[in-house]
């Protein structure tokens, strides 16, 4: 028996990193999973890997800022499983740069794609959900949506907007019984993270009270914790997964 057995889990930005782990997180707890990702061949790659472990799996191609590929993408996940039970909006991407020297193509592309991706498959699965009576939505925005960074006043904005998103989005859902909760990791060993300079990853280090950067299955876990029953009473809430950095 698996905390997910017999439910649908939808993931963004599922090819590699946070994504991927949180779909191989899922499918070994019984879910099968669509992974969907702007990059194809990583997308098939982890579906064959959900599939390696018995679920059903599918990938689908497809940029989260662009609403008509995003309801394009998620009807064929729900011709193909009936149901999408779990959603869980983690593509988002970086484009750091000081205020005074970032473009507004910085800007309007962090917050399209981290921000207004999130809205684009909300908008796509809500009314199934409701249909439904059921449905979990798990939002991945960053301790730096809470705290800000210097060098990331874009990220900043999409990720703190995604946490008011979620807040605001729970209390429209609640009657439904649909849980929309956010993850704010903070330094997590992915891709993304590998490429900063050597020194501000040293300087991070020292500000973690764990005393060690997170791994993907840190954040995985814990959606593993929201999508399942285990969080049925739980909404709106932001939990942060970041070895103590904020307390
Ligand atoms: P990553 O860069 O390793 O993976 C992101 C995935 O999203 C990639 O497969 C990429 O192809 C996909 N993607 C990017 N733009 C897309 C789009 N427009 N449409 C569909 N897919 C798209 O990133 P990582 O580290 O796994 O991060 C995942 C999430 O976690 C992001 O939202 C990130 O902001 C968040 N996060 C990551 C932290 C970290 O330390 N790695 C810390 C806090 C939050």
């Amino acid at each position: 028996m698996g905390l997910l057995d017999s439910k649908v889990a939808l993931v963004t930005g599922a090819g590699r990193g946070i994504g991927k782990e949180i779909s191989l997180t899922f499918a070994k707890e019984g879910a099968d999973v669509v992974c969907l990702d702007l990059d194809p061949e990583s997308a098939s790659s982890t579906a064959r890997e959900v599939e390696e472990l018995g679920r059903r799996s599918m990938s689908l191609k497809c940029d989260v800022s662009n609403l008509s590929e995003v309801e394009g993408a998620f009807k064929s996940a729900l011709d193909k499983f009936g149901r999408i039970d779990i959603l869980v909006n983690n593509a988002g991407i970086t484009r750091d740069n000081l205020l005074l020297k970032m473009s507004q193509e910085e800007w309007d592309l962090v917050l399209k794609v981290n921000l207004k991706g999130a809205f684009n498959c909300c908008k796509a699965i809500i009314k199934h959900m409701m249909k439904q009576r059921s449905g979990k939505i798990i939002n991945i925005a960053s301790i730096i949506g809470l705290i800000g960074n210097v060098g990331q006043t874009n990220y900043a904005a999409s990720k703190g907007g995604l946490i008011a998103f979620t807040k605001a989005l729970a209390k429209e859902l609640a009657t439904r019984n649909i849980n929309v909760n956010a993850i704010a990791p903070g330094f997590i060993r992915t891709a993304m993270t590998e490429a900063l300079p050597e020194e501000i990853r040293e300087q991070m280090l020292k500000n973690i009270p764990l005393g060690r950067f997170g791994e993907p299955s840190d954040v995985a876990n814990v959606a593993l914790f929201l999508a399942s029953p285990l969080s049925d009473y739980i909404t709106g809430q932001v939990l942060v997964v970041d070895g103590g950095m904020v307390m």
